[in-house]
């Protein structure tokens, strides 16, 4: 998720411009760049790094000119570096683009581009898409640059938010949008643009929210909006009531929050271009060429940590059952002093949000020293396990500002189960039935989470009612083993309670001694084969007058007459239900940490990348 600014008017564009890059850089970006237009000279000046290292870079430079865009990116396409950074400029040198979103189709009309003989000095598809416009426009004699762009993105698939300066035109802002925010921010004389109202607020509280497939024709004295077909729209002026604080979280209280309401959309992200229901198939580019090798592998260890590693444990359970391939699920940091057996050809799983904790780079060293193959479930384009990997797949949740993971985690489940069901279907150890249903039920997950995001206040009162507890146990079997540890470590990150998640069946073991009226035991009991046995654990605790919790599926009257409370998610497969269930313990833990008056999205104690051992 890149951030976008434009400036059009009679102030200098560039101190608005990057100051309002700098407010939207809890975004996250790996890079940062700006656009300004002189009269007719058009500067572009670009810097890996954070916007205070572009802002270093600019110093001295020639910043003048009324019109500017600017860009901090979230690496899709591309390494972050100071090549891939935006803005782009197409081979005449004469447009600029600054975009955020991805071109799906981009290699294609790249291809057709260097047919042409265009050049690229990068490998994002944003300078595809700029020289495709200026193609079109430089082909089309007669043609606007308007009307080039507006060809240009009837023909592109994907999602955009892109401002387009011209150096010849310095009295205009092209701007488009389709699957990307973008604000224009009404002044007297002059426009502001950006990805979202932070960097507007303080000058304007009258703002148009553009629509998909609008394209906005911006001046200093006009805004024009049309739609693809030409025609001109009305823009709909609103004004933000939204304190700037706020807004910064785009309304929600925390990142966390935001971040935990974001995963429909971050999982409908990640599964973009990859699972396609029209064909109900599934395309994993990142390991293709991995792929025989994957499925002759005698094992497939798996290295993360924290959150990681739980999704390491989930994938373990996947991936036995959908490919017949054993797997082990390792701490990267106990992995890598334990002189671990790694065979020549065994396949590494390494499983990481930032890509760039310490112990599973560390790890992953250790095994490539012995010749294994290196697979990187990562979110960070373009960071140290990404680089190091010999291949992979990027989860596209976006960048995670709250230090306890949540989208990521459930991006990081989702390449999983992509993946473990591409391997499972062409390997043939599961049906191409079993295959089609779980694909559907993946397709469905972002909708079945909006649904249980939709009970977010009911959790809350849940969690209020529970804030006080000392000591919680989290309990699950099977899939849910996994999401009972998950639960825990939020709960433990967040609220600083006490918390251990065991399978349901360990509690027999010695932990039901904890049990009395002051503990509280969280079960994830939702309908799988294991549902019976959890029923009996559940009441196991009830007999010994423990409080029980109970995430459950729709329909189950039964759990809610053991239960003290419960919390309902849709039902699903097994294979695909911990997606869903840890929503609810992302919530609880949230609501309790807020009850109890902590900094959520920086917990004590907490770093949201741990870069040392
Ligand atoms: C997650 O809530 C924790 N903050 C932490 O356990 C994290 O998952 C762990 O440090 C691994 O980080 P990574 O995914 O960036 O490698």
């Amino acid at each position: 998720m890149c951030g976008i600014v434009g400036y059009i008017g009679y102030r200098d564009a560039y101190p608005i411009v990057l100051k309002g890059l700098k407010r939207l850089e809890y975004r996250g970006y790996d890079s940062a760049g700006i656009a300004l237009i002189d009269d007719t000279k058009l500067n572009v000046y670009k810097k890996q790094g954070k916007v205070a290292a572009l802002e270093e870079f600019c110093y001295g430079k020639d910043v003048k000119g009324h019109i500017g865009i600017g860009h901090t990116r979230w690496a899709t396409h591309g390494e972050p570096n100071d090549r891939n950074a935006h803005p782009h400029l197409s081979n005449s040198g004469k447009l600029a683009i600054i975009h955020n979103g991805i071109i799906e189709n981009y290699a294609k009309l790249k291809q057709d581009l260097v047919s042409k003989g265009y050049v690229f000095h990068s490998d994002t598809d944003t300078e595809v898409l700029i020289n495709f416009i200026e193609d079109i426009y430089t082909n089309n004699a007669g043609s606007t640059l308007e009307e080039a762009l507006r060809i240009a993105l009837k023909r592109v698939v994907g999602a955009y938010c892109i401002l387009i300066v011209h150096e010849d035109e310095p009295e205009v802002i092209y701007a488009a949008r389709k699957g990307s925010p973008l604000v224009i921010g009404i002044g007297k004389g002059e426009h502001f643009l950006a990805s979202d109202a932070t960097p507007i607020i303080e000058y304007t509280r009258e703002v148009v929210y553009v629509n998909d497939y609008e394209i906005a024709i911006v001046k200093p004295d006009e805004l024009i909006l049309k739609n693809l077909g030409n025609e001109r729209q009305t823009p709909y002026i609103t004004k933000l009531d939204m304190q700037l604080g706020a807004i910064e979280k785009e309304g929600y209280a925390h990142f966390m929050l935001k971040e935990i309401f974001e995963q429909p959309a971050t999982i409908f992200d990640c599964l973009r271009g990859r699972l396609d229901m029209k064909d109900v198939s599934i395309t994993l580019s990142g390991i293709a060429a991995y792929e025989q090798q994957i499925l002759a592998a005698n094992r497939i260890i798996i290295l993360a940590c924290g959150t990681s590693w739980h999704a390491g444990l989930v994938a373990e359970y996947i991936i036995e059952e959908t490919c017949r391939i054993p797997v082990e699920v390792e701490y990267a940091s106990e992995f890598r002093y334990r002189n671990p057996i790694v065979k020549n050809g065994d396949i590494i799983i390494a499983i990481s949000q930032s890509g760039e904790t310490a112990d599973t780079i560390v790890a992953i060293d250790q095994a490539k020293k012995n010749g294994a193959i290196i697979l990187g479930v990562v979110n960070a384009v373009g960071s140290s396990i990404a680089r190091i990997s010999d291949a992979g797949v990027y989860t596209h949740s976006g960048p995670e500002i709250g230090v306890a993971s949540t989208k990521a985690f459930t991006g990081q489940l989702a390449v999983l189960v992509l993946a473990a069901l591409k391997l499972g279907v062409d390997n043939k150890t599961i049906t191409q039935e079993r295959f089609s249903y779980l694909c559907y039920e993946l397709a469905a997950v972002p909708d079945k989470i909006k649904k249980i995001l939709e009970d977010a206040p009911a959790i809350k009162k849940i969690a209020e009612k529970y804030a006080n507890c000392q000591d919680v146990l989290f309990l699950g079997r099977g899939y849910n083993f996994p999401i009972a540890l998950e639960g825990a470590l939020k709960l433990k990150e967040i609220s600083y309670i006490h918390a251990e998640g065991y399978p349901a069946a360990e509690m027999k073991h010695g932990p039901i001694a904890l049990v009395d009226e002051k503990l509280l035991s969280v079960f994830i009991a939702t309908k799988d084969p294991y549902y019976e046995k959890v029923i009996s654990n559940m009441q196991e605790i009830k007999a010994r007058k423990g409080m029980v919790l109970a995430i459950v599926s729709e329909g189950d009257k039964y759990s809610s007459n053991i239960a003290d409370d419960v919390i309902i998610v849709p039902e699903t497969d097994e294979l695909i239900a911990p997606l869903l269930n840890v929503v609810p313990l992302q919530l609880l833990a949230y609501y309790i940490g807020v009850e109890k008056g902590y900094d959520v999205d920086k917990p004590r104690n907490l770093a949201k990348s741990v870069t040392v051992e």
